[in-house]
């Protein structure tokens, strides 16, 4: 897309556009405090996490994250893209559609990223249409006798790349794609010339492979994972990280889930083939990571489509040990959990194809602590009194958590298993809650681990000064607080930097968030530019206040650790010296001074 909608347009669009007025015609809305409450619609709640602010016609959910403008909102609730919003709200708001603009600056922005999309798209066609010819005979020999049906492999659009050293790249260049374009999506290997050559050599990432294309949300095709036919390794070959493609941020299948609604549960599984072939059996809701264990950003999108996750890994000794880590990063993530527990060490395909979709429905779903009680007590031998006591140790830790009827149905059962009297591991759970509260890390070593590590993330994340840049940006957007009280260099943070210039040059904060180039920092935008929670201009000012005297003073005593370290390692002859020593004074005077 070469053109764009006029700036002042979308902006009346936007303010014919009340965003409370819209999203209550979704969901149920109540005033408290300078913000709207409601139930999230994008994920499963029974407490309001989802608040809309009237002031700055933005909406955001502290459970999921999800936040926007009312273009984004309906976007999210309609699953349509950026331009059928625009319609279905220029519509209702009886504005004629404006003539589309051209935007050079804006363009170059998009169209690298856009063009690497397309590159993307252009060979997934290839790859799917391959499949049935010759080339693709060999890739599609196997998935037939993966036993996969026609109608499955056109929805999943699988491919074959065929066995040849650069069909693929031959056929994007002739398109007008750039080996560097190609080489950063990862469809093609670029080597140096030879010696006294001066062309570049390549040839195809994937070559005699059947092919997955993995597609987001948004049916951008942005990476794909290609299965070898044979003994060939690596048996999975998967796009490494890309401009446009993050395998820690994405599931496989997604797009295929936010077309199903009101899902009760997403089923994750470990494979590609595991999700084809669940769906080819007509079970809903599918999805898979992408070559890595289960992360904090999966479990959050994950949340986005249904209000329960089951974890339905492969029977082997790996899968298990991965349900144990996934069910923390869940349980981190708030997300609830339960688990398909997979007889004969069977992968979900291989189950499927043995037992049929109704063996799949009847397998046991476990809560996450039952699951977690089984796998305990696999590792001590309940024959010996010292056994059963660790046992129970562990095991209070695990019931601590849960509510009066969760810890009753698995004291009864802890009863039977160990002969320990119901009031004795009582006693001991409640121990454990209080263990717990104090300590939560010992829930179990790895989860500890993790969340030390996850918390420091976050706290590095956003150090006190960059807290600080953040809600100096929110009461900036408020348009309460004088302009001049802030400058330019107040904001060291290249993305705040950038919405602090598009402010003050007049942008409204809902119109900020077009300018935001993936969903994470969408949301990242959207909680900087909710009205902070102050009662008045006043209290704003003060606010202000107190974050610039944190920004300039952690900037200053930046100036002056530079200095310092400069000076250190500098010849003690150096003609420069003095004049560096009078600037670190002067610094060290004005630090004294805000102390
Ligand atoms: N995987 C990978 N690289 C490998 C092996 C596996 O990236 N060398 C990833 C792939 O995403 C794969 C998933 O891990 O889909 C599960 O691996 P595995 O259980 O070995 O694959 P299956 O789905 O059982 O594959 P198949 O049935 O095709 O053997
Ligand atoms: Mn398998």
């Amino acid at each position: 897309m070469a053109s764009r909608y006029p700036a002042s347009w979308l902006d009346e669009l936007r303010s014919r556009s009340e965003i409370v007025q819209i999203i209550s015609g979704y969901v149920g809305l109540k005033k408290s405090g300078r913000k709207y409450w409601g139930l999230c619609p994008f994920h499963g709640e029974k407490t309001a996490s989802f608040s809309v602010d009237a002031e700055q016609q933005l909406f955001y959910c502290f459970g999921c994250k999800a936040g926007g403008n009312v273009i984004n909102f309906i976007m999210e609730i309609e699953r349509c893209s950026f331009h059928e919003a625009v319609e279905l709200l220029a519509e209702r708001a009886h504005m004629p559609m404006p003539e589309m603009i051209n935007d050079a600056d804006w363009e170059q922005r998009r169209t690298r990223r856009e063009r690497l999309l397309q590159a993307n798209r252009e060979a997934a066609r290839f790859y799917h249409e391959t499949l049935f010819e010759p080339a693709g005979a060999a890739s599609l020999a196997y998935l037939r006798k993966r036993g996969l049906s026609d109608s499955v492999i056109r929805k999943f659009g699988l491919g074959a790349a065929p066995d040849q050293w650069s069909s693929l790249t031959d056929r994007l260049l002739a398109a007008g794609f750039t080996l560097d374009e190609l080489s950063a999506v990862g469809l093609t290997v670029v080597k140096p010339p030879k010696e006294g050559g001066d062309k570049p050599r390549y040839f195809d990432m994937f070559r005699n492979r059947a092919i997955f294309p993995i597609i987001d949300m948004y049916k951008n095709v942005i990476a794909f994972g290609g299965r070898s036919l044979g003994k060939d390794q690596p048996k999975y070959l998967n796009t490494s990280d890309t401009p446009v493609f993050n395998k820690r941020k994405g599931v496989y299948a997604a797009n295929l889930l936010r077309q199903q609604r009101h899902l009760d549960r997403v089923i994750l599984v470990e494979g590609y083939m595991d999700v084809v072939s669940l769906t080819q059996f007509g079970i809903n809701g599918v999805c898979a990571t992408l070559g890595t264990a289960l992360t904090n950003e999966q479990a959050r999108l994950l949340r986005r489509f249904a209000p329960e996750v089951w974890l339905s890994y492969d029977g082997d000794a790996a899968g298990q040990h991965a349900i144990l880590r996934g069910l923390d990063i869940l349980e981190e993530e708030g997300v609830p959990a339960r688990v398909l527990d997979f007889p004969d060490g069977l992968d979900p395909d291989e189950f499927i194809r043995r037992d049929g979709a109704a063996g799949f429905s009847a397998l046991p779903v476990l809560p996450a602590a039952e699951y977690r009680l089984r796998r305990l007590k696999e590792s001590f031998d309940l024959s010996q009194d010292e056994g059963k006591m660790n046992y129970i140790r562990k095991a209070s830790l695990i019931l601590a958590p849960l509510d009066p009827v969760g810890e009753e149905t698995y004291l009864k059962m802890l009863m039977l298993e160990t002969g320990f009297s119901h009031d004795v591991l009582k006693q001991q759970v409640d121990t454990a809650r209080g263990e717990k509260r104090k300590a939560p890390e010992n829930i179990s070593p790895q989860a500890a681990v993790r969340k030390s590590g996850s918390v420091q993330k976050r706290i590095t994340a956003v150090s006190p000064e960059l807290a600080a840049q953040e809600i100096l940006l929110g009461l900036l957007a408020t348009g309460q607080i004088p302009k001049d009280m802030v400058e330019e260099k107040d904001f060291e943070d290249e993305e705040l930097n950038s919405l602090y210039t598009a402010l003050i040059s007049g942008a409204s904060p809902a119109s900020l968030l077009d300018s935001a180039p993936d969903e994470e920092t969408r949301s990242r935008y959207t909680r900087i530019l909710m009205t902070p929670a102050a009662d008045n201009t006043d209290q704003m000012i003060s606010m202000a206040t107190e974050c610039l005297e944190r920004i300039r003073k952690s900037s200053c005593q930046r100036q002056f650790d530079a200095l310092q370290q400069q000076l250190k390692s500098m010849d003690p002859k150096d003609p420069s010296i003095p004049s560096l020593l009078r600037e670190a004074q002067e610094i060290q005077k004005k630090l004294d001074k805000m102390k």
